[in-house]
């Protein structure tokens, strides 16, 4: 098995009386792909926010790289994020910037890269989603499946090692949403980068999980291949599946 790169021991968040993670545990493997399954507002997010450093547990331990990051300021984070590419729910892209501007934004930041590099880096990802030749486009000409996948290819400019994606076919047609599942699937296999995916689209996440959790009650179970995961008699897991309204998820 690969080394775990990511590991949450017994993590806490509460928000107010509102208990969200309850002793949550969790190890991400180098080069797989995890998917984490759950209902609405069950806290996928908020353990997203956590690996990420964006959110503090109240306790528990966070290591990511083999470093423990529980303690981590703001300006380490940002060393570790270096690392590390988003796909977010509702992450827009910027709309007065064109296609360009918007994937070498993170580029331009680094102040690392030359403006040929740049236009390189943006050709040779816009190539990689699909979508050559459209840097002049801006935002409002694009579709949401494309505004997605260019979201895709500025989140994969710095060449992540881990690339964190929150509900990423949510909002898409089913044709449109398998593109993005194939998107994923590629990034894998071309560029042998870690994936974390949060999602409630069971196709989505057969397609591409090499591993799978649920999320409920504040923890991560039933962490099993897709196909254990299908065959699972756990009443969380059937009830998932069935999307049924009786269970023990309410
Ligand atoms: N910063 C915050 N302050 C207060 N409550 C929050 C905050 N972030 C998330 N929550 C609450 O935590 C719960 C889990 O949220 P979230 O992780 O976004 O759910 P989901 O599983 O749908 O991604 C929700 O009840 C949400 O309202
Ligand atoms: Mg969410």
């Amino acid at each position: 098995m690969s080394e775990s790169i990511i590991k949450l021991h017994n993590i806490y968040k509460s928000f107010g009386d509102k208990h969200i993670l309850q002793g949550l545990n969790l190890e991400i493997h180098q080069g797989e792909t995890f998917v984490i399954l759950g209902p609405s507002g069950c806290g996928k997010s908020v353990s997203l926010k956590i690996i990420t450093g964006l959110l503090a547990p109240d306790c528990g331990k966070v290591e990511v790289f083999g470093k423990d990051v529980s303690r981590f300021n703001e300006h380490q984070w940002s060393d570790i994020r270096k690392d590390f590419g988003f796909l977010f729910q509702n992450a827009a892209l910027f709309d007065s910037l064109n296609v360009e501007e918007n994937i070498a934004f993170t580029l331009k930041q680094s102040k690392q890269y030359s403006k040929e590099e740049m236009a390189h880096i943006v050709d040779k990802n816009l190539q990689l989603i699909g979508l050559p030749g459209i840097q002049k486009k801006m935002p409002s000409e694009l579709s949401g499946g494309m505004k997605k996948r260019v979201g895709l290819a500025r989140a994969i400019a710095l060449n992540p090692k881990v690339i964190f994606y929150d509900e990423p076919t949510t909002g898409l047609d089913p044709i449109r949403a398998s593109g993005i599942d194939q998107l994923i699937n590629k990034l894998k296999d071309t560029l042998n980068i870690t994936s974390v995916v949060i999602t409630h689209d069971l196709k989505s996440a057969f397609t591409i999980a090499d591993r799978v959790g649920l999320h409920f009650d504040g923890k991560i179970s039933n962490i099993s291949t897709p196909n254990e995961f299908k065959s699972s008699k756990n009443p969380m897991v059937q009830q998932f599946l069935t999307g049924s309204t009786s269970g023990p998820i309410q």
